[in-house]
């Protein structure tokens, strides 16, 4: 098989973090999502554990308590963390504060929010390698699921702040103790689909050949 390599690179650089262009009216059919978890499963896990397990919330109710747990971690810290961006005059770092901040307040109007969890918690001061074997066995499943989102004219952004309050979104979801949530991903439709590159440094300077 032949991969348009132009589309497949497009589809890589421009899947961006998508909060102030989620279409909060249009509904989104669960097939579509299950359709991009298939995909996501076919990634790769650690010891081929396969421990990925999904919750799919498009409960209103739900959606709000959850978007009320986010606000509780995020709000203060946004906040900060943009001013804080503005007076070193890093606009790139302020505008993803700022829409960061959007998205806390908005977030129980996004159609649809995916949490990936896995089946298994890490011991207390897990060591590195078992930290990487676990997040590593789920990421590359939600990156996957992303781009599939994002080939299908919807977005999403990759959120981690609900997680200071894991316990608290774990009890409304009704989750076992020994599943582990790692993401909150709002999920909806976007306004327009043409995305940009972001501003990278170039692999040169962060890229090391046989040492350090
Ligand atoms: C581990 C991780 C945690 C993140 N947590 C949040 C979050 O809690 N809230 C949020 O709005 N964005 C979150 N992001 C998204 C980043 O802010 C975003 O990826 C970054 O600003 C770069 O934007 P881009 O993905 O469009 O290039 C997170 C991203 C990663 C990889």
């Amino acid at each position: 098989m032949n991969f348009d390599i132009a589309m497949t690179d497009e589809l890589l650089a421009t899947t961006r973090a998508v909060r102030k262009r989620l279409d909060l009216d249009r509904p989104v059919a669960r097939e579509v999502i299950l359709e991009c978890l298939e995909l996501a499963v076919q990634a790769p896990t650690g010891s081929n554990s396969q421990g990925w397990r999904w919750v799919v919330v498009d409960d209103p109710a739900q959606r709000a308590g959850l978007a009320d747990l986010y606000r509780r971690a995020a709000t203060a810290y946004l906040s900060q963390a943009g001013e804080a961006a503005a007076a070193k005059g890093d606009t790139q770092t302020e505008r993803v504060y700022g829409s960061a901040l959007y998205l806390a307040d908005h977030l129980e109007k996004v159609p649809v929010h995916v949490i990936p969890c896995l089946e298994g918690r890490p011991p207390e001061n897990a060591p590195p390698a078992m930290l990487a074997g676990l997040y590593g066995s789920i990421f590359p499943a939600v990156w996957s699921f992303q781009l599939a989102l994002r080939a299908r004219g919807l977005g999403s952004a990759l959120t981690t702040l609900h997680l200071v309050y894991e316990q608290e979104a774990a009890k409304l979801l009704g989750l076992p103790e020994h599943v582990l949530q790692v993401a909150l991903l709002p999920v909806g439709y976007t306004r327009g689909t043409d995305f940009k590159r972001a501003d990278r440094p170039p692999v040169s300077t962060i890229t090391h050949w046989n040492r350090w």
